[in-house]
């Protein structure tokens, strides 16, 4: 959800302004998301290196993750989407914390659209995590050093029992996968646009989806035609 910033510049607005438009796309997509039925709808929301921001800046990002998980719930609740987070809790506020915790635990009963909100996420910090869990794992004698494969690093991950991403979407034009998920997109199709996410609207979303459908995915095979 990259570039709230320069579309708030570009209007002559603070940034925070660009944040809080950007919200509203955010709403749009999720809620397009579960009508569609997405399986499954990761957004970067803060990454491991945001935190180079001016504190003002991170404050009000944490203050309205909290209040899109106040007002967002009974919409969650209402479209079946189950809410998970990744990334590293701690640096993260106690207040936002449990405003996402509270709408983790309601609604992981529901059985539609997953949203995964990376925050204080980072793909190196993830396999850093990663590898420590299983280095102990191997210590304790649970697991040994041969049994390390694909998927037991997978089921290290954040994302264990989580499907990998099919299409990643970037806004805002740049050709860089800024430490997203970088072992899960793999196989990935990337998509980006020079649409600002504030500008990010359904009609944008199935251009994306319908261009992904176009690709032709071999998964390091050969066509089937
Ligand atoms: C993405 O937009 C939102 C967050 C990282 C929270 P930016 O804040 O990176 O906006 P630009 O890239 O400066 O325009
Ligand atoms: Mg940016």
């Amino acid at each position: 959800m990259d570039g709230t910033g320069r579309w708030a510049q570009r209007q002559n607005l603070p940034r925070i302004e660009g944040h809080r438009r950007g919200v509203a796309s955010v709403r749009r997509t999720v809620e397009e998301c579960a009508r569609l039925g997405i399986e499954q709808l990761t957004l970067y929301c803060l990454s491991s290196e945001n935190w180079k921001r001016p504190q003002l800046e991170l404050d009000f990002l944490m203050h309205l993750l909290e209040q899109y998980m106040i007002e967002e719930r009974s919409i969650i609740m209402g479209q079946n989407i189950r809410v998970r987070m990744i990334g590293r809790r701690d640096g993260i506020p106690e207040t936002t914390l449990r405003e996402v915790d509270k709408t983790i635990d309601m609604s992981a009963a529901n059985s539609g659209t997953r949203l995964c909100l990376a925050i204080n996420y980072g793909g190196r910090a993830e396999m850093v995590d990663a590898v420590q869990r299983i280095a102990q794992a191997v210590e304790r004698g649970e697991l040994s050093a041969s049994a390390i494969d694909e998927q037991c690093i997978a089921r290290h991950l954040y994302t264990s029992g989580m499907p990998d991403p099919d299409l990643l979407i970037r806004t805002a034009g740049e050709m860089r996968i800024s430490n997203f998920l970088l072992w899960q997109i793999s196989y990935a199709e990337l998509w980006v646009t020079e649409l600002c996410w504030p500008e990010f609207e359904e009609t944008v979303l199935h251009d994306a989806i319908r261009d992904f459908a176009a690709r032709d995915r071999r998964f390091g095979g050969l066509s089937p035609s």
